[in-house]
């Protein structure tokens, strides 16, 4: 008997599956996928002890009051916000509105992988824009446009290098576009730096072609429910309504969310955290004889050089071996790299012993200096 066959795009893609590995005995310490390092609001628990959930009951397909809470928060018209199954739903949405086979859409060389494999499952042709070191190059995206360009894919701060562009470059981006390709502009770590991206919305609000997405599983600490939204056109909002699943965000997402987003303590103590690692971090490797790549966001991209030290797949054996779960980043084209999420104070004590462990003489890698 035969299998049936899924269509072309779909048998040779080549998915993104988190790896995180089998975990070591105990509760490992993971830092692979950059999650809120001081999990969520406590308001969060409190609101879910004392709610009446129905769970018989569907969800609202759009929850009113959320939804209102979101435009409160960050002072944007409601009207335009969509609520999702986190921002991978509406990366995903996006592509299966947008995109034919035979369309070009661009993503940035070391860029969020669910952007490719978005592209790639709606048939449509996933175009690299070469980075500049680590930083996206505008540049080199407007001159990857052609005419079958119907999307661009811009994370700032971008994943899993940590760096971003600024506002004037972002502008220019959008202003070198072609009227009609479709700008998306994923934020799911600016939260960490403030205000620092809340020209985006007038970006979305003064054009027909710029979506914002956001989340959240970073700052709001709010990975597991799923919870993200999108901030868009009407008439792109629209679209993306009419092809979602109805009931994509369950009730609980909503209730922690509501507390989530009023507990503007919580998020700024979730910054200033961040704030304080990154330096130290950066600062406590470079002794160690790391090179640890600028970043702005709530993760570290550190290389290794292989020659007079470990290699990246010695030291993510080491520390799994410690119960510590960093990411391996071959599949974004950085073997010489792990990736490393910021966590709690202990959580980051640990891990730079480790560190220092692994750079000591008896450390993985130590014969080969
Ligand atoms: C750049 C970027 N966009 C979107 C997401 C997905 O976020 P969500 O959990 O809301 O689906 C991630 C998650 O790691 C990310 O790194």
């Amino acid at each position: 008997m035969a299998s049936p066959k899924p269509r072309p795009a779909i048998e040779s893609l080549v998915s993104y599956q988190p790896a995180f590995g089998k975990p070591p005995a105990g509760r490992p310490i993971r830092l692979s996928a950059n999650e809120g390092a001081l999990g969520c609001s406590p308001h969060v628990a409190e609101a879910l002890k004392n709610t009446d959930l129905q769970l018989s009951r569907y969800p609202e397909p759009q929850d009113y009051h959320l939804i209102t809470d979101i435009a409160e928060r960050y002072q944007l018209e409601a009207e335009r916000i969509l609520l999702s199954n986190g921002s991978d739903e509406l990366i995903y949405l996006l592509c299966q509105a947008y995109l034919d086979p035979g369309d070009e859409a661009i993503h940035t060389q070391y860029g969020f992988l669910v952007f490719p494999q978005s592209i790639s499952v709606a048939g449509a042709t996933p175009v690299v824009a070469p980075d500049d070191g680590m930083t996206v190059s505008v540049d080199a995206i407007l001159a990857a446009v052609t005419e079958r360009t119907k999307m661009v894919f811009l994370a700032n701060p971008n994943n899993p290098t940590g760096t971003m562009i600024d506002e004037a470059e972002v502008r220019r981006l959008q202003a070198g576009l072609p009227e009609g390709v479709l700008l998306v502009l994923d934020l799911a770590y600016s939260e960490f730096m403030g205000n620092a991206m809340d020209y985006a919305a007038d970006m979305v609000e003064n054009s027909e072609n710029t979506v914002m997405l956001r989340t959240f599983s970073k700052l709001h600490g709010l990975a597991s429910v799923r919870l993200g939204w999108g901030y868009f056109p009407p008439e792109i909002l629209a679209v993306l309504r009419s092809i979602r699943g109805p009931f994509s965000v369950n009730q609980i997402a909503v209730l922690a969310g509501r507390a989530a987003i009023a507990d503007r303590d919580f998020q700024q103590r979730s910054s200033d955290h961040n704030n304080r690692w990154i330096p130290e971090v950066t600062s406590r490797l470079a002794e160690l004889g790391l090179t640890v790549h600028p970043t702005v966001a709530n993760f570290f991209l550190v290389q290794f050089d292989g020659h007079n030290g470990p290699r990246a797949d010695q030291a993510l054996e080491f520390f799994r071996q410690q119960g510590i779960l960093l990411r391996d980043m071959i599949p974004y084209g950085l073997p010489d790299c792990l990736r490393m999420s910021i966590g709690t104070d202990a959580e980051m004590e640990q891990v730079i012993a480790c560190f220092a462990d692994l750079m000591s003489d008896s450390g993985p890698g130590a014969s080969g200096r």
